[in-house]
């Protein structure tokens, strides 16, 4: 496939030309094996396919000025897997295999890597699934972990422009001592409802609130949220929402802004006193919220008078997507550039 429209490229599903795959059998992982084939063989009775033993990660890769491709902190992404794997029981993937699947996989479909210049990336997206066969609820003996990327364009349509939210109080999308901070496929699964309703009213995400008590904010579906006001960055401490590497990217900044960080639990009564509010993560990048609306105590509030995003969610965004594509000086170790 020939890609000529990079400057409108959604934030799907296109097919690149390899994938990688390695396989862990009687306690060890073997070779990298490459592949040009889109689907997986595997047993019927897999533990992933029933009990749901999956991880995945996704992180991006960017085309420089100077033609270069960076990759954005993927070590963080290894140990986030590596912790994922760990808390659902399944094997850890070594850093090292890591770092030699994600790079081969970018190496192997550098033309799909977009230009610069037109606001796309290349996602990567490792991939761990338990393959052994089990019908009793046990972690399995084997297991696949593979990479493949597709080049995408922003998570939301809008790009950089605010959008609308809506709070959740029916659905949660992670139990409070459950699974919420592992980057697990059950999460996704619990959040699809509340999702498409969020959808059907025109609004861009769900807001979902702690699943204990309803009174603190947790994440805006697939990306964490962030409030700024009197010159304080705030985000929610919480055990059930993803630990999102760009949210700690944009803690690192605004320190380095001279700014004050808060990681601690908003509870929705303070929604009203941001100046700014924002959903971060890869996808997503920094997504300006515009409205939350909460449709079951009819609270509405509204972030941007104007329609344009805030000046400190600009100012980060810009920072931020600078150092990704290697036109601000990395000044905090993020970046790795493929040789
Ligand atoms: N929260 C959820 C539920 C996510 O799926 C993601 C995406 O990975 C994030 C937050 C943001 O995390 P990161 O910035 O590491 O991509
Ligand atoms: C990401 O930002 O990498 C995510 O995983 C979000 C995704 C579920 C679309």
């Amino acid at each position: 496939m020939n890609i000529t429209d990079w400057k409108n490229l959604p934030f799907g599903y296109i097919n690149t030309d390899y994938n990688v795959r390695c396989y862990y059998k009687d306690g060890k992982w073997g070779e990298l094996e490459i592949s040009s084939s889109e689907y997986i063989v595997m047993h019927m009775a897999a533990t992933c396919l029933h009990y749901g033993q999956e991880a995945f990660e996704g992180m991006k890769a960017f085309r420089g000025k100077d033609g270069k491709i960076r990759v954005f902190r993927w070590k963080n992404n290894a140990k986030r897997m590596y912790d994922t794997a760990k808390g659902i029981k399944l094997a850890v993937v070594p850093e090292e295999l890591f770092k030699k699947a994600i790079f081969t996989t970018i190496r192997l479909n550098e033309r799909f890597v977009p230009p610069y210049g037109h606001g796309a990336s290349l996602y990567i997206r490792p991939l761990l699934l338990g393959t052994g066969a089990e019908v009793g609820v046990k972690p399995s003996k084997e297991y696949m972990f593979m990479v493949f990327v597709t080049p995408v364009g922003p998570y939301f349509k809008s790009g950089f422009s605010p959008v609308d939210i809506m709070i959740c109080r029916d659905f949660d999308r992670a139990a409070p001592l459950g699974t919420g901070c592992f980057k697990v496929g059950g999460n996704y699964a619990a959040s699809l409802t509340s999702l498409e309703l969020a959808h059907e009213k025109g609004f861009a995400t769900t807001l979902y609130l702690d699943a204990k008590e309803k009174k603190y904010v947790d994440e805006a579906g697939p990306a964490n949220f962030f409030g700024i006001k009197n010159n304080t960055y705030v985000t929610p401490e919480s055990r059930s929402i993803l630990p999102s590497i760009t949210n700690m990217s944009l803690i690192d900044m605004c320190k380095d802004l001279g700014m004050k960080v808060e990681r601690r639990p908003i509870p929705i009564e303070e929604l009203p006193t941001f100046e700014e509010v924002g959903a971060c993560g890869t996808a997503a990048v920094i997504t300006p919220i515009r409205k939350i609306v909460d449709p079951v105590q009819n609270i509405f509030y509204d972030y941007c008078k104007d329609g344009k995003p805030g000046p400190v969610s600009t100012k980060l965004y810009n920072w931020l997507t600078s150092i990704q594509t290697g036109d601000a000086e990395d000044k905090f170790g993020w970046i790795e550039i493929l040789d």
